[in-house]
């Protein structure tokens, strides 16, 4: 059987047990912030498990585009140097919220495995949690498993999505590759070679991990199992590797016709071909390629890729060409794959001519230092220094020093990272600021969204970064109010300017800044002398005010139209909202061309014409 018709066969196999068929979610997990990427089904259902989301179905089934690089699963390190681990993988699952448990989970895969699929019942191996009796009498007594390939293991038979969330015991179920491959019983000391592979983890959802790692039960025992594609293909073909399934196959063909490598089994083509997958799927997804979050891990996901195309002797861009490749075999399970085909060409291309430029030179750098090194550790200042001249994420360093038997020192790296990020904040700090030195526990009660002028109490005064009792005429410093209608600069928002009035004191307000949660007036008594405990009259500068607040709405007008325009991907990265300007960050593949700047524009005016009413809602 092809892959995509074992994905098949999985989906309706479901579908006939009374199943909803689930399309994949994105790999970018929506609303999750405990989540780097999507690594599992069960992702997208968690909130269902945890009883805050109902669905109209009780059970599901999908088809789930994973990827297990950073985080709490993570397996980039492996790929290449194993023969089924992925950065990218499906995962085919079956559901159940609140509606069947052990028995059926257990028939169903059972039923599938040796039943649709004709796998030999003597070829499996089933482990359950040492504490399941429930589960091990199932398969013992209902199922007919022998006892002979039937074991209770503890951790590996517990699963947990990440620190917190749903989570319970297991059971899992190995294929026995044959006795000519190296490789163990699960739970035996050699167990994790090759030849015992889990093709599919049943987890028992009982429970919801807390924050203080207490075990709360879920509102109803719920089934959630996941089955890699690649793997249960390589079995149902007959072979031992993951990168010898079909779908692999074409993608290596694909990579060494753009290599010229002819060598199959290079590892260096395996890398490329399980990074392409990943690569494109996460740009297909709104992932780009950048310095920090889910963006540095594409970006190092594809010079990774990259640097094994170098090892293989390729100096010009060819990664992107592997994506036709790709959309051939995927694009029918996954239409966005094939819809985004062209943005996610222009991407790598971009990003390949980017790291196509320092590329070389760095290899040069690091032979020559590796070529130099007395002992078996590469130093950090060597890999910060790749790092940082030639874009090496410090893993792709790693991953030639480990080809060559050498590991790096990642805290040396650290510490050079650390060294250059104190020289930047040093070069950026103002020398008459002292704001930043000030450690104020007050809370500020904000009253600016209702009105501009309010009354209030002198709560602290400072100058020169120190407390005072009182600011004279002609001195500059910083007031702290118990209340205020100042806006104080937050989220790319500059602050307010306006004027404080108290007796014969007049306080010009030139910027109003955060410290923790109190809002602080920095600006100079033109008049006057202003005392703590003196009461007065805060006037915000309506007018720049209201420019501001127009600038607000219309990086969301922005926003949306930018997002209508080039793409779901346009997220924002940052922002500069002030009285007579608005700049707004995003990240996306190439430079706008003159006709989406245009219609960006038009988008956002005419928005702006239809003059709709704007409320604030807290
Ligand atoms: N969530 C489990 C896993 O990822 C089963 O789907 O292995």
């Amino acid at each position: 059987m092809k892959s995509a018709e074992i994905r098949q066969a999985f989906l309706d196999y479901f579908a006939r047990q009374g199943h909803a068929v689930v399309a994949s979610s994105s790999l970018v997990p929506e609303n999750d912030p405990t989540l780097l990427f999507t690594n599992a089904g069960m992702n997208q259902f968690k909130d269902v498990f945890l009883g805050r989301d109902k669905r109209d179905y009780s059970r599901a089934t999908s088809s789930q585009r994973c990827v297990r690089a950073g985080g709490k699963h993570n397996d980039l390190e492996n790929v290449g140097y194993t023969a089924r681990h992925h950065t990218f993988f499906e995962m085919l699952g079956n559901f159940s919220f609140g509606d069947y448990f052990k028995r059926d989970a257990i028939r169903f895969a059972w039923e599938f495995l040796t039943g649709e699929l004709g796998l030999p019942p003597e070829k499996l191996w089933v482990t359950v949690h040492v504490s399941d009796d429930e589960a091990a009498d199932i398969w013992l007594k209902e199922m007919g498993v022998s006892a002979e390939r039937f074991s209770r293991l503890d951790e590996d038979n517990f699963w947990q999505m990440g620190d917190t969330g749903p989570c319970g015991p297991s059971s899992e179920i190995f294929y026995d590759h044959g006795a000519d491959v190296p490789g163990g019983p699960p739970g035996s000391e050699d167990g994790d070679l090759d030849r015992y592979i889990e093709i599919w983890n049943l987890v028992f959802m009982q429970y919801d991990r807390q924050d203080d790692g207490e075990l709360k039960p879920l509102p109803k025992p719920s089934v959630d199992t996941g089955m890699g594609l690649e793997r249960i293909a390589a079995v149902q073909q007959g072979v031992h590797s993951n990168y010898e399934i079909d779908l692999f196959q074409a993608l290596l063909k694909a990579a060494a016709q753009a290599t010229g490598c002819d060598d199959l089994e290079n590892k260096s083509l395996r890398v490329i071909a399980d990074h392409i997958r990943s690569a494109s799927f996460l740009i297909t997804d709104g992932v780009v390629p950048s310095n920090e979050g889910r963006g540095y891990v594409l970006r190092r996901i594809i010079r990774r890729a990259l640097r094994h195309g170098h090892q293989l002797g390729q100096e010009k861009p060819f990664f992107h060409t592997l994506v036709a490749a790709l959309v051939e075999q995927m694009g029918d399970a996954y239409p966005e794959l094939r819809r985004e085909q062209a943005r996610v060409e222009k991407a790598l291309l971009a990003e390949e001519e980017q790291f196509g430029r320092t590329l070389a030179a760095g290899m040069k750098v690091l032979e020559g230092a590796m070529a130099e090194l007395q002992g078996d550790e590469l130093p950090g200042r060597v890999v910060f220094s790749l790092y940082d001249t030639h874009g090496f994420p410090p893993d792709l360093t790693a991953d030639v020093a480990r080809e060559r038997g050498l590991s790096v020192d990642m805290d040396g790296f650290d510490q050079e990272m650390q060294a250059q990020r104190e020289r930047a904040r040093g070069a950026g700090a103002f020398a008459n600021d002292y704001s930043d030195r000030l450690n104020i526990e007050a809370v500020t009660d904000f009253s600016g969204y209702e009105k501009h002028q309010d009354q209030a109490e002198v709560e602290g005064l400072y100058r020169d970064g120190a407390a005072v009792d009182s600011l004279e005429a002609g001195e500059t410093g910083m007031v702290l109010l118990k209340r205020t209608p100042f806006y104080a600069e937050s989220g790319g928002q500059v602050g307010d300017r306006g004027v404080l009035a108290g007796g014969d004191a007049r306080f010009n307000v030139e910027d109003t800044r955060k410290r923790g949660q109190a809002h602080i007036h920095v600006g100079t008594v033109s008049t006057g002398t202003l005392k703590v405990g003196d009461k007065v009259d805060a006037y915000v500068d309506v007018e720049r005010r209201r420019a501001i607040m127009r600038h607000h709405s219309a990086t969301h007008l922005l926003h949306a139209a930018l997002r209508r325009v080039l793409g779901d991907h346009v997220q924002q990265k940052g922002s500069l909202v002030a009285p007579d300007y608005l700049r707004f960050d995003f990240a996306h593949g190439e430079a706008l061309s003159a006709e989406q700047r245009e219609e960006i524009e038009t988008l956002v005016n005419r928005q702006i014409l239809e003059n709709a009413a704007v409320t604030t809602e807290l």
